[in-house]
């Protein structure tokens, strides 16, 4: 009898203590949509240009203003980009979230985005779903260059660099065709909303990809593993620099979050990119 006793009060201090442990963690996944992580990377190149080594890129993906997410929250998004004194600033698409009345609050805080080289920028699937031409004419407002299937050279001097974008719904053939133009010398940069795109596209010549989609995987154990990510091909666009021949892949964990306004060990990041020759 006593020593029934003795197991059934360690059972239920091992569910005590699960218990507690569960409910830190939910807790904590309130919270660490607040954390936002500014995270800096070096990238060294060959091709980059004298004039742009030591330029730095801010890239924020996936700001997904909502209920959520207020515009104070994207207020101060854009207030942390500015400290950063960036050279350029690229965003990666899905700025919203649930509703279309936040398209045009939401641009109007990313029109007072500052940097000496401008602001660009591409779609994600949050805002091709909700009003895709809403979305444009925002951006367009807002004083971004959208690269929707397009680049923009990057002129410092008598020094460039290409900037390529895909929009989220252009036909793969169509992509393909407009990546074939990037010639292997210059230093070229693909910005896609979707990582996954890298396994479909021909990379040979882009140097370094920025994308988000996947924020991390937003509800992941401990980092490790994601329970869903919607790039597809497993856990391998998870999160940071994934390596495909020569080119570097950036995934963004992002800013804002969907479904739940939680995030378990996949923080929100504002992704700061040095180049360096
Ligand atoms: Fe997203």
């Amino acid at each position: 009898m006593k020593i029934r006793k003795k197991k059934s009060s360690k059972f239920k201090r091992f569910i005590k203590i699960l218990l507690i442990f569960i409910l830190v963690c939910f807790l904590y996944s309130l919270v660490e949509p607040y954390l936002i992580e500014e995270q800096t990377i070096i990238i060294q190149d060959s091709d980059i240009p004298q004039n742009f080594s030591g330029k730095k890129i801010v890239f924020v993906s996936d700001i997904h203003h909502g209920r959520f997410f207020d515009r104070d929250r994207v207020a101060d998004i854009v207030a942390r980009i500015n400290r950063q004194n960036p050279d350029l600033i690229i965003l990666g698409g899905d700025y919203i979230y649930g509703d279309t009345k936040y398209i045009e609050p939401c641009f109007e805080e990313l029109s007072k985005l500052e940097a000496p080289l401008g602001v660009y920028a591409v779609t994600g699937n949050h805002d091709e779903w909700e009003n895709y031409r809403l979305t444009l004419a925002s951006m367009k407002k807002a004083g971004i260059t959208i690269l929707g299937n397009d680049a923009e050279w990057i002129e410092v001097g008598d020094e460039k660099i290409r900037l390529n974008g895909i929009g989220w719904s252009s036909p793969l053939e169509k992509n393909e065709a407009f990546l074939d133009g990037i010639a292997s010398k210059e230093f070229s940069v693909l910005v896609a909303h979707d990582p996954g795109l890298a396994e479909e596209l021909e990379m040979d010549n882009i140097d370094l990809m920025l994308s988000g989609h996947n924020h991390g995987g937003q509800m992941t154990l401990f980092g490790l593993w994601a329970f869903y990510l919607p790039s597809g091909y497993g856990q391998k666009y998870l999160t940071g620099i994934i390596e495909k021949g020569d080119t570097k892949i950036l995934v963004s964990n992002g800013i804002g979050n969907t479904f739940v306004p939680m995030r378990f060990f996949a923080r929100p990041q504002i992704n700061i990119v040095i180049l360096k020759k």
